[in-house]
C-alpha cells in the first residue's frame, strides 16, 4: 500500500479508500470481513456519509466497534453532511447536529475526516468557520474538506476558516475526467475544452489537498460499472492487455490510471467484495507509463487535440 499525508494534521492514510455507499445491507460478519480485508491489505480509509443507506453504512460500523472496539484506532474514518430535506445545507447549527448524528451511529467520540457533502449555494464561509472551530475544539472532528466543489467555491470557503481544507471528494474515472479533459483541450472550441471546474486538480494540488475519486468505475451517474461493458471496447481491450502486462486484474489498471495523476490522489472505492477490495489495493503499486496511461485515456473515447 502507498500512503499520503492527509491534511493539517498531516495523518498517514491509504491511497485506497474503502467507501461505505453500499453496505447498508450487510450483516456483522459480511461487515467484518470487509473491514479485515480492507486493514490487512493496508487500506486505512473509510467513507462514509450521514445519508448512505439513511445512516444505516454507519450503523454497521457501529455496531462492528461495539463488538471489538480496538478496530476504530486501526482506521481513520471519514464522514459528509450537508443534504437533507431536498436541499444542501451548510448552516451551523445544522453541521454541529449533524456530527453529533455521525458520531451517535458510527459509536465513536470523533472522526477524523468530514467533508461537506455537495456546496449550498447559500452558504457563509464565516459560519461554516465557526462550527469547524467549535468540532475541532470539543475534540469531535480532526480535519474538514468538501465534496463536489470546484476551485472558487473553495476558495470562498476557506477565506471564513482558520485551518487548509485537507480534500475534496468527486466523480472521476477513466471514462468520467472533465477536470482532465479540460486541461488537454485547453481553449479549444470542442465539448472537452469545456472547463466545468476551474481547475480542481490544479488547485487542491497547489494548496496539499488530497483529491477523492467517487464512483472509479461507474459509466456516468451510477450507470453500472465500464468493466466488460460492451459500452467501451477498446478500453476493455486495452485494460485487459494492460492487466495481463501487470499480472493483474482490469478494475486494478483502472484504479492504478486515477493513481498515476500527480498531486494527492485517493481512490474511493464502492465495492463490497472482499476480492475486490484486494484488486484495488494492488493499483498502489502500479505505476502505469506515461505512454500507457494515455493509451487508456485514448481508449476510453478521449482525443487529443
Ligand atoms: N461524494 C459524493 O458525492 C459521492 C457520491 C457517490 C459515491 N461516493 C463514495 O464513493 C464510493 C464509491 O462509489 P461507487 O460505489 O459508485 O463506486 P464504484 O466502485 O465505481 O462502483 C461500485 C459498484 O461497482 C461494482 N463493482 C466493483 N468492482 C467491480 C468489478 N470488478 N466488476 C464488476 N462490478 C464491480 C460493485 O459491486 P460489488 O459490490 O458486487 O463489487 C458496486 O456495485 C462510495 O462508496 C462512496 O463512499 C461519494
Amino acid at each position: 500500500m502507498r500512503y499520503i499525508e492527509f491534511g493539517p494534521n498531516k495523518d498517514k492514510v491509504s491511497v485506497i479508500g474503502a467507501g461505505c455507499m453500499r453496505i447498508s445491507q450487510m450483516d456483522q460478519q459480511a461487515a467484518y470481513a470487509f473491514v479485515k480485508t480492507s486493514l490487512e491489505a493496508g487500506i486505512n480509509f473509510f467513507d462514509h456519509a450521514d445519508i448512505y443507506g439513511r445512516g444505516e453504512s454507519e450503523r454497521v460500523f457501529g455496531r462492528l466497534f461495539a463488538e471489538k472496539p480496538s478496530l476504530r484506532d486501526e482506521m481513520f474514518l471519514q464522514s459528509k453532511c450537508a443534504i437533507h430535506d431536498g436541499l444542501y445545507d451548510f448552516d451551523q447549527d445544522y453541521i454541529l447536529k449533524s456530527v453529533d448524528g455521525i458520531l451517535e451511529r458510527l459509536n465513536t467520540d470523533h472522526i477524523d475526516s468530514l467533508l461537506l457533502h455537495r456546496p449550498d449555494a447559500l452558504m457563509e464561509p464565516e459560519e461554516v468557520g465557526e462550527a469547524f472551530d467549535k468540532l475541532k475544539a470539543s475534540g469531535k472532528v480532526r480535519s474538514f474538506g468538501v465534496s463536489n466543489e470546484n476551485r472558487f467555491q473553495m476558495e470562498l470557503l476557506r477565506s471564513g476558516l482558520s485551518e487548509n481544507l485537507s480534500a475534496n471528494q468527486i466523480q472521476m474515472s477513466l471514462v468520467h475526467c472533465p477536470v482532465i479533459d479540460a486541461g488537454i483541450n485547453v481553449n479549444m472550441m470542442n465539448e472537452a475544452g469545456q472547463m466545468r471546474d476551474g481547475g480542481i486538480l490544479e488547485y487542491c494540488r497547489m494548496n496539499q489537498m488530497a483529491v477523492q475519486c467517487w464512483s472509479p468505475l461507474q459509466i456516468g451517474f451510477f450507470g453500472g460499472v465500464f468493466l466488460g461493458s460492451d459500452q467501451y471496447p477498446e478500453l476493455n481491450k486495452v485494460l485487459n492487455a494492460l492487466a495481463e502486462k501487470y499480472e493483474t486484474a482490469p478494475d486494478t489498471i483502472a484504479y492504478a490510471w486515477l493513481l498515476r495523476i500527480p498531486g494527492k490522489m485517493q481512490v474511493i472505492t464502492g465495492t463490497t467484495k472482499p476480492q475486490r477490495i484486494l484488486s484495488a489495493a494492488k493499483a498502489a503499486d502500479i505505476r502505469l507509463t506515461k505512454p500507457e496511461w494515455y493509451d487508456l485515456y485514448k481508449a476510453a473515447g478521449k482525443q487529443l487535440p
